[in-house]
């Protein structure tokens, strides 16, 4: 199976990292910014649509609905795939965005299918840049009703400049995120979000245009990875919408990223065996949404932060305070934000595949040790099974203000200062060890990659992805900060939890805490006009 070695031969070890340049290649580096040069553009409103929508809203699905209009797409786009700030050091300036990207690369492009056009979206302008409008006669297919298609794409190099083999995975990580971060944005415009799985790669691909090579020249294609509908209306069958965007005018010249590249074959070739063919039926089964341990996450009542302003906040810290605490309850709430059935998770349809190993530092009235949180109940026997025998597995029950005792789905495995061994086992990186907790994302892996095929290798990281998307706001909306970890020895991390062959297999860490700043960086907004809006 070519994802199974792919797996196995990008992963970090203590002797060796996964295969890449070993340095980096300024003359190079990747331009942050994809554009269809000669496509018409069309910016989108600067002004805020949403700003008084309660975070803990996002979750309830308890907003109104916006009506669909480019407006409202601009403030969905804003608010999942724009820029969050610009920051300087020295005479380097470079963007952060509201979707987070390993390194910072950012290999995903987002995609509008709406009106009756296929546009792409350009972060840098706000803008929509239109590559496709279809023939009058197939206006009716593009004005889906009641509601729009949003796509993902991948620019593989992006990450491949930096990261070499490993690079594959990020890109699945970081659709993950921007999966997340578009499903939490319709949720503050009281929209519904699937990602469809009938739509085939190579659907996708013919309806964005990813597959003429005309508009392509030398530049860096772009990857088909998923499509969603947003809103609250049905959508439209593919094929309509590929023969609509066959017969449609094109518009737009690729830009060229770089002016070299360097060929890594093994990530061509997972590429290839991981398409996705398409279903007519479902795609992986429906989501089982156990609730043996559904405890609710619990808004502190003395904060009520927007959901606007924790979205746009969101940052990686770069370093955390040892010194920083989280309460209990807070740590809990966190945990219930993580069921499957809990917004973001419900755009995706697969069963749960992600749980966590906790490494508890600075959690309050918590004994610091090694956990697990299962976030399928089901799977609790399967996974002691595969674990060291000589773990506990002691219940631990989440204890309400009021006295009541609710099960959490979260075991004790090791009371130990388990700081040292996540900051060996995330590549020796402070941020697993100083803030309040570090996690371990481990998938099943072996039996769904068999029983649903080699497409399925990126749904993992998808998952891993929302999951992250969701402890980064978390994070901001108690006050703290979080950071993605991709680099980490895998095969460490599961000779620590027993877990041997590919059964298992971490996929993602994690970290959250109080972070520290770094005060030699300058920072400005993501667009200049938003320097003068009030809040
Ligand atoms: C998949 C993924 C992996 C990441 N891995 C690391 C890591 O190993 N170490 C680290 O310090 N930051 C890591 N990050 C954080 C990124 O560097 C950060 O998202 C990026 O610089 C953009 O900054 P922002 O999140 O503040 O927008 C990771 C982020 C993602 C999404």
């Amino acid at each position: 199976m070519i994802a199974g070695r792919y797996h196995e031969s990008t992963k970090h070890h203590f002797t060796r990292f996964a295969r890449s340049r070993g340095y980096l290649d300024w003359a190079t580096q990747p331009y942050p910014f994809r554009r269809y040069e000669g496509a018409p553009t069309r910016e989108l409103s600067r002004a805020p649509l949403v700003a008084d929508v309660p975070y803990d809203a996002l979750f309830a699905s308890a907003v109104p609905p916006q009506p669909i209009t480019e407006h409202a797409i601009g403030e969905f786009l804003r608010c999942s795939m724009g820029l969050s700030a610009w920051k300087q050091y020295g005479a380097s300036r470079w963007a952060l965005r509201v979707n987070p990207s390993s390194g910072n690369l950012h290999p995903t492009e987002a995609w509008i299918v709406h009106d009756g056009r296929i546009c792409h979206y350009a972060p840098k302008e706000h803008a929509l840049e239109e590559r496709c409008a279809f023939a009058k006669a197939d206006s009716k297919v593009g004005l889906l009703e009641g509601c729009f298609l949003v796509a993902l794409t991948s620019i593989v190099w992006r990450e491949a400049w930096k990261y070499g083999e490993r690079a594959f995975r990020y890109c699945q990580h970081d659709t993950g995120h921007a999966i997340g971060a578009l499903r939490l944005a319709a949720a503050m415009l009281g929209w519904q979000m699937q990602v469809l799985p009938e739509w085939s790669d190579a659907q996708i691909a013919a309806v964005l245009g990813l597959d003429r090579d005309v508009d392509f020249g030398n530049a860096e294609r772009e990857e088909p990875e998923c499509v969603a509908v947003v809103g609250r209306g049905s959508s439209v069958a593919p094929d309509a919408l590929v023969a609509a965007a066959r017969a449609g005018s094109w518009f737009g010249q690729a830009n060229l990223l770089s002016p070299d590249h360097v060929e890594w074959p093994i990530i061509d070739e997972v590429v290839r065996a991981t398409k996705y063919p398409g279903s007519r039926d479902e795609a992986a089964g429906s989501q089982d949404h156990a609730s043996g341990c559904r405890s609710r996450a619990v808004p502190a009542p003395e904060s009520r932060p927007y959901a606007r302003d924790i979205i746009l906040q969101r940052r990686s810290a770069l370093a955390f305070d040892p010194r920083g605490t989280l309460t209990r309850d807070a740590f809990f709430s966190m945990l219930a934000r993580l069921h499957p059935g809990e917004t973001p998770f419900d755009a995706i349809d697969w069963p749960t595949q992600v749980h966590l190993v906790l490494f508890i530092h600075r959690v309050r009235d918590m004994t610091p040790g090694i956990y697990a949180y299962v976030r399928d109940p089901a799977v609790v026997g399967e996974w002691k099974a595969a674990m060291r025998v000589e773990f506990l597995w002691e219940p631990i029950p989440r204890t309400s203000e009021a006295g009541t005792v609710e099960p959490a789905c979260l075991y004790l495995l090791v009371p130990i200062e388990g700081g040292p061994i996540a900051n060996r086992l995330s590549c020796d990186q402070d941020i697993a060890e100083d803030g309040f907790f570090a996690v371990a994302m481990i998938s099943r892996f072996g039996a769904p990659l068999r029983e649903h095929g080699e497409w399925f290798y990126r749904r993992l990281f998808w998952e891993c992805g929302l999951i992250g998307q969701v402890l980064y706001l978390e994070a901001e909306a108690a006050g703290a900060r979080a950071t993605g970890i991709g680099c980490y020895y895998d095969d460490p991390v599961h000779e620590m939890l027993g877990l041997s062959g590919q059964d298992w297999q971490s996929l993602y860490h994690f970290s959250m805490g109080v972070p520290l700043e770094d005060a030699r960086l300058t920072s400005e907004p993501g667009y200049p006009w938003e320097q003068r809006q009030a809040r």
